[in-house]
């Protein structure tokens, strides 16, 4: 099968790797020639290193180059049975390049969206065929990350995302399914990770290296929130709250912060620029966590009931099922725990309890429990057990 990647960014020049060390034929294209020869050095040096590392052959890495062909010439296009695209994230320039992408390729052409902001419906209604659309949502990067989210639009063929699911499996990688709904599963159900995170400094409760020590040492997240922001970059993280927010009709649940907006208005970007929630000049001293447990608790349990309501939600709203939304989240931004399993073993009512009394104390919908965990604690219904 031979897979068309458009776009040879971050994202692009990886899933180009993913798909030819699968042991497809791939053709990469990108409008900047600058942009094609950083993918191609990036991959090369990617299967060089693993091939040292002794987790590829010199041969598979040699026949996985092989099979790379960058191009700028999209009339190269015509043998794909499948294309993904991955350029920016802009609608009208994504719904421009399926309408010239269809002219190319043969009527049965898969088509596939990377996009982790927009619509898949309203890619897909630029197509004079939409029922072969679909969304195909990798993480970054894309040859570590597991998980890839598999999204229908309303006009895609039933069946068609049950044949990608299997195909993204038969690429070692773990697909999950999703509504077309904003943030998909998970950059929606994550983002109260960061957004409670900031609230929680924003009055003072704590200072970011006390948060970020709550939920990395006693809550086990890998990360913290601040480190983990700085780490993806203001410029990134920002804007996809801000999307998320507005295609959720500005739902205040989802309300981004001007804490961040500052920070973004600034171009404090994070890592990336050398300062963002921290800063990593080199004679930055990182500021010390204040170890209370009693007060890192109280942030771990109100950042987690925030989380499980959020992946409550998306459950009771037919977004995922229940095993993807645990796969989503241990696995695209890997959590310690699928967020459901968590919520049993702390006991739903006790979530519950902690987010009724945000709301007492707020009345802010941010804190409004779903209507899901509500019936369970009424019924006295778990998760899995
Ligand atoms: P990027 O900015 O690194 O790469 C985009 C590439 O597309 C550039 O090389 C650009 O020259 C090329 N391009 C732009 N318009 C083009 C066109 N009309 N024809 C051909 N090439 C064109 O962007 P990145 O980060 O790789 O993101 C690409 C897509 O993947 C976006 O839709 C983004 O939302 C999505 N995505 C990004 C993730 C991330 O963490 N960066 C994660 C998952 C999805």
């Amino acid at each position: 099968m031979i897979i068309g990647i458009i776009g040879s960014g971050a994202m692009g020049a990886g899933i180009a790797q993913v798909v030819a060390t699968a042991g497809h034929t791939v053709r990469l294209l990108d409008q900047n020639a600058e942009a094609l020869q950083r993918a191609s050095h990036s991959i090369e040096a990617n299967l060089r290193k693993l091939a040292e590392k002794g987790k590829l052959t010199t041969e598979a890495a040699n026949a996985t180059r092989a099979r790379l062909h960058p191009t700028n010439d999209i009339q190269q296009f015509t043998d794909c049975a499948l294309v993904i695209e991955a350029v920016i994230e802009d609608l009208m320039v994504k719904q421009q390049l399926f309408r010239q992408l269809e002219g190319i390729v043969s009527v049965d052409c898969v088509l596939a969206s990377n996009t982790s902001s927009l619509s898949i419906t309203s890619i897909a209604a630029a197509c004079q065929r939409p029922e072969r659309f679909i969304g195909i949502h990798f993480f970054n990067p894309a040859p570590v990350m597991q998980l890839v989210e598999v999204i229908p639009a309303i006009q895609t063929r039933s069946g068609l995302a049950a044949e990608i699911r299997n195909l993204v499996e038969s690429w070692g990688k773990l697909p999950v399914l999703a509504k077309d709904t904003p943030g998909f599963i998970v950059n929606r159900v994550a983002r109260p990770f960061y957004g409670e995170a900031i609230r929680i400094l924003e009055e003072g409760f704590a200072d970011i290296a006390t948060i970020d020590w709550a939920l990395t040492e006693l809550g086990g997240f890998r990360m913290g929130p601040f480190a983990l922001m700085d780490f993806i970059g203001h410029d990134v993280n920002y804007r996809v709250t801000e999307s998320v927010f507005t295609a959720f009709f500005y739902d205040p649940r989802y309300k981004p912060s001007f804490t961040q907006k500052r920070l973004f208005e600034a171009g404090y970007y994070g890592r990336k620029t050398g300062r963002g929630f921290y800063s990593y000049a080199p004679e930055a001293v990182p500021p010390v966590p204040n170890r209370d447990e009693a007060l890192g608790n109280v942030i771990v349990s109100r950042v987690l009931a925030l989380l499980i309501n959020e992946a409550a939600d998306a459950l009771a709203l037919n977004v995922a099922s229940r095993d993807d939304l645990e796969l989503a989240m241990t696995k695209g931004v890997n959590y310690p725990k699928g967020l459901l399993a968590w919520a049993d073993e702390l006991g739903i009512a006790d979530v519950l309890d902690t987010l009724d009394h945000l709301y007492a104390e707020y009345h802010e919908d941010r804190y409004r429990a779903s209507p899901l965990l509500r019936r369970m604690v009424r019924e006295r219904q778990h998760f899995f057990m």
